[in-house]
């Protein structure tokens, strides 16, 4: 396949870094994917597999091989009384997937809208927003195996899905390329406002019987106000996990800040909101140089134009070091870091 040398990945990551590929090209088919691999010279060469770029942080050029996946096409495969199972490819854009999906009125999917990224790199980290996960709508998905070039399904236990997290980011880091996702989605819609910012939002646009259309349009509404459009500030969404710690560490940092906010995550622990101490920290709305913490959301670090990512990696770094000082929390990155 052909290879484009020294190739910008300016507009292939959503914190806009200006970072280059040592080799560039796409994969459009699963043909594509087995030439490349079938291809030894493609192990040599580091291959990378990028999705929409909204998850990693280029802090020097790639000398490597990026391989953007490219995979496309949505299709019912099959209904039953209750479910439709959508398959998207890999490439597909996960907003636009959503969009589709409530246009068919497939349910479920709804509070997921406006996430930027591709729909493979969904399972990878297990995304989520406003009370609902990527995992309460997956039903299975493929991968290639890069060494044995064999197409694997996986199924939801699989995947092993956790916060953020799953067996493509542990276990099974840089083995397999997803190529496509299926989604178990609902034929009545089982509304999920729990969050307080939808239904007021619901509220704001006079919405009286919410339907999934009127819940993706709150959601967007609500991301739209408070997370930077990477179209416009350079960014890739929370780059911080939001810590879980233990009840007696929960119940220490209560007594010594008793502001602090924390949602209950399972019986044994607690998951504390990263904005808020990275806020404490001082750090909302910080800038220097490019660099700087969204003045709306701490959990975001943005470029302004012409950051370097290790300007970012930096400011990181210090955002992480302030909330382990403060706090005696040690906050985890979520953001990929190349
Ligand atoms: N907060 C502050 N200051 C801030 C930011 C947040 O005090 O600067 C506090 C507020 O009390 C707020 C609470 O933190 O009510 C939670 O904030 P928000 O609702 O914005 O959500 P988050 O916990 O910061 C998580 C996800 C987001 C997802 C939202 C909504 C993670 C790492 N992030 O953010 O996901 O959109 O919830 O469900 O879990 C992403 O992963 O890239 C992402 C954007």
């Amino acid at each position: 396949m052909l290879l484009q040398e020294n190739y910008p990945l300016r507009k292939l990551n959503t914190f806009g870094m200006n970072a280059s590929a040592r080799w560039f090209t796409e994969a459009n088919s699963m043909e594509d994917l087995h030439e490349l691999f079938g291809d030894s010279r493609t192990e040599q060469r580091h291959a990378m597999i990028l999705g929409g770029g909204s998850n990693i942080l280029f802090t020097k050029n790639y000398d490597g091989l990026v391989i953007k996946n490219n995979l496309l096409g949505i299709e019912k495969i099959r209904e039953d009384d209750q479910h439709y199972y959508i398959k998207s490819g890999a490439g597909e854009v996960w907003h636009a997937f959503v969009l589709h999906c409530i246009a068919n009125n497939y349910a479920g999917i709804e509070n997921l809208s406006l996430i930027p990224g591709s729909v493979g790199a969904g399972p990878m980290q297990n995304i989520g927003a406003y009370g609902v996960e990527l995992k309460d709508v997956f039903h299975e998905l493929e991968a290639f195996h890069t060494g044995e070039k064999t197409i694997r399904k996986f199924s939801h236990a699989d995947c092993r899905f956790g916060y953020r997290e799953s067996v493509f980011k542990r276990e099974l880091k840089d083995q397999y390329v997803i190529t496509s996702v299926t989604f178990r989605l609902s034929k009545t819609p089982k509304l999920n406002t729990s969050y307080g910012a939808i239904e007021k939002e619901l509220e704001q646009m006079g919405v009286t019987e919410p339907g999934i259309a009127s819940v993706s349009r709150a959601v967007i509404h609500i991301r739209s106000s408070k997370l930077p459009d990477p179209a416009q500030i350079g960014n890739a969404g929370s780059f911080f996990k939001n810590p879980v710690i233990g009840a007696a560490e929960h119940e220490r940092l209560k007594k010594e800040f008793p502001e602090i906010v924390s949602y209950k995550n399972s019986d044994t622990d607690f998951k504390l909101a990263a904005g808020w101490l990275i806020e404490q920290c001082g750090w909302k709305g910080f800038r220097q140089g490019d660099a700087g913490v969204h003045k709306d959301q701490a959990l975001v670090l943005v470029n302004y134009g012409n950051a370097k990512g290790e300007e970012i990696y930096a400011l990181s770094q210090r955002v992480l070091d302030s909330v382990k000082a403060k706090f005696g929390v040690l906050l985890e990155r979520e953001v990929n870091i190349v």
